[in-house]
This record gives structure tokens, sequence and C-alpha cells, in this order.
């Protein structure tokens, strides 16, 4: 199949157009930047621009979108930018794809639509799946939520099937082995301060498991992602401790129904996306992470959250999502669009 993928040159996007290729799948990638992707035909292109996207479909004549392009890190630019930039991206993408007659375009939510984060905010249920109530809490989220009414309301009302997935917090392969995540701190840092993986819910998923979601998700019954909407995340939590004992110092918000969570489990359910799809998250972070389960073996001695941030667990704190306030990442608005990291090999893609 013609695949599309926006945002090639993006964490996600590299993974993800570099799985769709090794899925046997031609693959356009398009970005402002070029990630230098073995295999890939990157195209460079502004895709607020409604022109330049007719023309980049015109040109490449996609059979599917894996629509990815966006400001992907909360509160990294104003919120009125996040919102207007998130939102038109998507129109223009989705517009022009079914004015082209592409046959299914799968867009990228994010699970910070439920609302999570703010210190009132409390789970209808446990685990955390597709049927529990959104309440978005900043820009960043609402444009999310925004862009998935978006992507039902062009499945009602065009030919082409239109869905969505939310991406747990994403981790690549290099990140495994030691480069900084999307907040600026790395791995080994993350799973020795509970509190840094606490402001997602201990959530994540392999960039590579969330290319394999897309496989599935194009290769799928229409019937079955036609206007739906997916969690992808792993399997357990990140987190060297379970849920359930991390719970009262670390996520309290949570409450004591995660008393349930116990062992590895995750606070986000991918159970839908293993029914619908047949996709189940095949990575684990005690796989993965260089230094498997100790992450003292790898973490740098007792490195202290930014000043900024809030107690973990503390009553009445605002935490932010999916960011931390003041880390290199996300601290300025051109964070949210990066430079492309050095052209990754395939071998640490792959
Ligand atoms: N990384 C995560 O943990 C996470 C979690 C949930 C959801 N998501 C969503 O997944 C998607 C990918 O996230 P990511 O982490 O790969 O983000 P990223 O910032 O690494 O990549 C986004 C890419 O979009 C491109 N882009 C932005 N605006 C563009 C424009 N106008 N024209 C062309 N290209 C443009 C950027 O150049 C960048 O390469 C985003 O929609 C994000 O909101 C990410």
């Amino acid at each position: 199949m013609r695949i599309l993928v926006t945002g090639s040159a993006g964490r996600l996007g590299r993974s993800t157009a570099l799985g769709l290729a090794a899925a046997g799948h031609q693959v356009t990638g398009a970005d402002r930047a070029s990630a230098g992707l073995p295999g890939i035909d990157e195209r460079l292109a502004d895709l607020a621009d409604d022109t330049a996207v007719a023309e980049l479909l015109a040109a490449t004549r996609p059979q599917a979108i894996v629509h990815l392009a966006a400001i992907a890190v909360p509160f990294s630019a104003p919120e009125r930018r996040i919102f207007a930039v998130n939102t038109a991206i998507a129109h223009t993408v989705f517009e022009a794809a079914a004015a082209a007659g592409v046959e299914r375009v799968l867009a990228a939510s994010s699970p910070t639509v439920l609302g999570y984060g703010i210190a009132d905010w409390h789970p209808h249920t446990l685990p955390l799946d597709e049927t529990h109530p959104v309440a978005p809490a900043n820009a960043y989220a609402a444009s999310k939520l925004a862009i998935e009414e978006l992507a039902r309301m062009f499945a009602r009302t065009t030919p082409t099937a239109f869905g969505v997935f939310r991406p747990c917090y994403v981790i690549t392969p290099e990140e495994w082995a030691g480069a900084p995540t999307q907040q600026g701190h790395t791995i080994a840092e993350r799973l020795a301060d509970p509190a840094l993986a606490a402001v997602s819910l201990f959530n994540y998923v392999d960039a590579r498991d969330a290319a394999d979601f897309a496989a599935a998700w194009v290769a799928a019954p229409v019937d079955a992602v036609d206007g739906e909407t997916f969690f992808v995340g792993a399997a357990d939590a990140l987190a060297v401790r379970p849920v359930a004992e991390l719970r009262v110092e670390f996520a309290p918000e949570l409450g004591p129904a995660a008393d349930a969570l116990t062992g590895t489990a995750p606070v986000f359910s991918p159970a839908k996306a293993a029914a619908r799809l047949g996709w189940r998250p095949r990575r684990s972070w005690r796989d993965e992470h260089v230094g498997g389960g100790d992450p003292a073996s790898t973490a740098p001695p007792a490195a202290p959250p930014p000043a900024s941030t809030a107690p973990a667990g503390r009553v009445g704190a605002r935490r932010r999502i999916e960011t931390l306030p003041g880390t290199p990442a996300a601290s300025t608005p051109a964070a949210a669009n990066p430079a492309p990291q050095p052209a990754p090999t395939e071998s640490s893609l792959a």
C-alpha cells in the first residue's frame, strides 16, 4: 500500500515510516525537515499550507495517511498557537485526503485528552480505556480532542475512513540506549524517580510498537477502524514498583481503585486494539532499556527534578502533562518543532 506519514522526521514518525516500510508498504514521509530515513521517500512540506498538501497528495497518490505532524509537547509554545497549529494542520490534511480520495487516514491524538494532571482530576474507571470521559486541561489536549472530532466528522461525511490513536509516552530505540526523551531526561532517570513517570500516569509505548499498530490499523477491515479511537500503550507500567505501591506518594489522584494495579499492570489498557485489530504491544522497558530492570545501574546519581516541578503527590499540585517546566525539550517554542536529530541509522531505528 502507498502510505504517507506526516511528521516523519519526528520521534514517532521516524519509527512509523521505517516500520511501515519494513511491513512491505511504499512509504512517503512529509515534514518540514528530513531525517535521512533509508528507503523512505521524504518530502519537505509545510502541512498547514493547503496548496502544498494538495500538490503532495497529487504527486504521491497515497492510499493511506498516518497523520503525526503537530506541536507535540504541551506548553512548549503559547497555548493559542498550539491549539491553532495542531487543528489547522489536521484539518488541512484531512480535507485534502478526502478530496483526493485517500482510502483511510489515521490521526495521532493523545492520552492527555482524558484530563489527568490537574489536582481535582480522578479516574472514572481503572484501567483507563477508550470509554473514559474526556476533559482536556490544556490547549495541547484540547487540540487533540478537536482533532479526534474532526476525524469523526470526516468519517461521517466522506467516503474516506478516518480513525484515531492515542499513543502513550513514546520511547524511541535510541532513548532506550540513553538519549534524552521528549522531556529532556533519560529513561534511566524516569525509572529512578517515579515522580517523572507519574506525570503521564506511568504510561509509555515503544515507538516500534506504535509503528506496528499503524501497520495493523491500515490492514484492518474498514468497519473495525472507521470513526474509532484506540489507546496504544505498553502492556506494563513504566515503573520499577507496582502502580499500586506508588500511587499514594506519586499519583494520589488515582485513588484506592489503583490498589488493583498490582505487579506490572499499566494504568492504560491496550485491550481494545488487541480485540479489534489483533495488535499487542510486544516491547517492555524491562527488555529494551539498557540496564533492564535495574535503573540504578544506568541512572546518574540522585538527579533532582527541575526546581519548578511540583513535588510528587503534593495536595493541590497542578502537574503539567507530558512535559516538565524548565526542561530543555519543552521550554521554548522552537522545541515544539525541533530540528531533526542527526540522521539515524537503520540499525538504530529498526
Ligand atoms: N511523543 C509522545 O510521547 C506522544 C504522546 C502522545 C501523542 N503524541 C503525538 O504523536 C505525534 C508525533 O509525536 P512526536 O513525539 O513524534 O513529535 P515530534 O515533535 O518529534 O515530531 C513532530 C513532527 O511534526 C513536524 N511538523 C510540525 N509542524 C509541521 C508542519 N506545519 N509541516 C510539516 N511538518 C510539521 C515536525 O517538524 C516534527 O518532525 C504528535 O501528533 C503528538 O502530538 C506523541
